[in-house]
């Protein structure tokens, strides 16, 4: 499979390893430096694209790839707000998208618990339900992509959270989140169930950045050929 890399930071470089590992070539490597290499032309050589940049230019990038009209695999955080101007565009001119706030296996099979979890508490008023995530300083947005899903799927369950808000709060109606900024850490989530008898915690704790990476390169070989929308439960067959 040819590959194009957008962003050749610290996921870039991963995906790097583990495609050349699965025996995958890099035939486009974009970063701030080459950005004008990012065109048409360029993009036509490629079976698929991944995109691991900033909040603020991954839905530029992922336009330029509809353009090309090369399949697309985005790992980008903070722009989720686009998301659904960026899926009709994708359905316009007859794309392939697949995008995850959390390219792990470990993360999307949490994911699967949290709901399942989230279900059972819906009813069980003694409990209150909070978030905390930890991630390394240099991470800019916040609270990270993975703790937005994880909070919307427990809005969507327990009827007594209304919104997420990303602070401590008093006001039972809230989902906190707290976001912590440390060291090294490549992401660690929490889900927090507690009451006056006894706390129950699901925690995922990511122990480097290569879970991302395979599961990435893993969402790339799925998509290379299809047409559509995709997600990583289509990916993992959840
Ligand atoms: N979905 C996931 O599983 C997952 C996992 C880890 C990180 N992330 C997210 O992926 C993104 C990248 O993370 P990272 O740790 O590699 O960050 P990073 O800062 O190490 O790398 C980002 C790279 O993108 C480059 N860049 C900036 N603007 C660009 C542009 N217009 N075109 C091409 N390259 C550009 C930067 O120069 C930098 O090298 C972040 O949003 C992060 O939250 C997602």
């Amino acid at each position: 499979m040819n590959i194009a890399l957008i962003g050749y930071g610290k996921m870039g470089k991963a995906i790097e390893a583990t495609a050349l590992q699965k025996g995958h070539n890099i035939i486009l490597k974009i970063d701030v430096d080459n950005i004008d290499e990012l065109n048409n032309e360029n993009l036509k050589k490629c079976d698929v694209a991944i995109e691991f940049t900033t909040p603020g230019n991954a839905v530029k990038n992922i336009l330029q790839c509809f353009d090309a009209g090369v399949p697309v695999v985005c790992g980008t955080t903070g722009w989720l707000d686009k998301l659904e101007e960026v899926n009709q565009i994708c359905k316009q001119k007859n794309g392939s998208f697949l995008t995850s706030s959390n390219f792990s296996i470990g993360v999307n099979i949490f994911f699967e618990i949290n709901k399942f979890a989230a279900t059972l508490m819906n009813k069980q008023k003694d409990y209150n339900v909070s978030l905390e995530e930890i991630h390394h300083t240099e991470k800019k947005d916040s609270p990270s992509g993975t703790a937005i899903t994880l909070a919307e799927q427990v809005l969507q369950q327990i009827e007594r959270k209304h919104k997420w808000v990303n602070s401590a709060t008093d006001n039972t109606e809230d989902l906190e989140i707290i976001s912590k900024r440390i060291g090294l850490v490549a992401g660690t989530h929490k889900v927090k169930y507690s009451s006056s008898v006894d706390d129950i915690e699901i925690i995922h704790t990511a122990h480097n950045r290569q879970g991302f990476a395979n599961g990435a390169v893993l969402a790339a070989e799925f998509l290379k050929d299809k047409k559509g929308i995709f997600t990583m439960k289509d990916v993992l067959g959840f």
